[in-house]
């Protein structure tokens, strides 16, 4: 048996990068997985390809993570398409950089909407679907700017910053039923930081300074999600996970 089998998970943002391969990486442990996208329904349909020839049962589910109404839909859909909701992974997100004198009303909105309260509505829409699930487990994803500061993209290391005190949180409040974990990536190569990885003096400046010597892929991000989702990590619950390559120790 593998360790996610016949679980069905909702991963968030799963059309691209991370959420991407997070959505393989539960399909090949055996997971039913729900690919959630906005408006990228190619790519979330690629993935759901992929997922099926895996063996694992996919099915895409568009909303817009903003949009509380559409997210409670999203998240009631993805329970009722197998009739149980075992896990819930949160990749949905938006990065932007510019310096405070730039953020406007509207940019500051957008970039909380998405990365701090579509997390926050996903999980709470998802609560009463997991509480019957012997297996429920949520995993959020931060940042390693949501404990090490950088100058600039303030709003989005603010709602990084929550979503790790989020995790703690709905950990003491949902236990003993349902496990929440948190997993901080680093640097890794998606769309989200393309003009960055394919930057080649910034490539290797961050390379570099970073003790395992590399950029991260989606695939590394993905392993430390299953796990946390999975039988090898029951008690486990509140924690943020760095998946980094080390590098706020350098
Ligand atoms: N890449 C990194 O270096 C890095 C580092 C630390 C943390 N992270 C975090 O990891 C997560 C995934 O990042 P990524 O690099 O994989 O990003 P990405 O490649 O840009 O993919 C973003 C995903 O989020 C979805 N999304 C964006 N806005 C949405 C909205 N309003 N409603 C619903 N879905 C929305 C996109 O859907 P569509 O395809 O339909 O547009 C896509 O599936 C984010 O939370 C990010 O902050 C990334």
């Amino acid at each position: 048996m593998a360790d996610l089998d016949g679980r069905t998970v909702l991963v968030t943002g799963a059309s691209r990068g991370i959420g991407r391969a997070i959505a393989i990486e539960l399909g090949r442990q055996g997971a039913h997985v729900a690919v959630h996208y906005r408006s990228n329904a190619e790519a979330a349909r690629a993935v759901v390809a992929e997922l099926r020839a895996l063996g694992a049962a996919a099915t895409d589910l568009p909303a817009d993570i903003r949009r509380p109404e559409e997210v409670r839909a999203l998240v009631d859909r993805a329970a009722a398409w197998r009739g149980r909701l075992d896990g819930v992974v949160t990749s949905a997100g938006i990065f932007r950089g510019e310096g405070t004198a730039e953020v406007d009303p509207k940019g500051w909105a957008e970039v909380l909407a998405t990365d701090l309260e579509g997390t926050f509505r996903t999980v709470q829409a998802a609560i009463p679907h997991l509480r019957s699930s012997p297996h429920a487990a949520i995993v959020t994803i931060s940042s390693i700017l949501g404990s090490h500061a950088e100058g600039g993209g303030v709003p989005y290391q603010a709602a990084k910053a929550g979503i790790e005190q989020m995790t703690r949180a709905l950990a003491l409040e949902l236990a003993p039923r349902i496990r929440v974990n948190c997993v901080a990536p680093g640097f890794i190569r998606t769309d989200m930081n393309r003009a960055a990885h394919t930057d080649p003096a910034f490539h290797d400046e961050i390379a570099r300074s970073t003790p395992l010597g590399r950029w991260g892929e989606p695939e590394d991000v993905a392993s430390a999600v299953a796990f946390l989702l999975g039988p090898e990590a029951t008690w486990i619950t509140g924690g943020v996970l760095p998946v980094d390559g080390g590098l706020p120790l350098a």
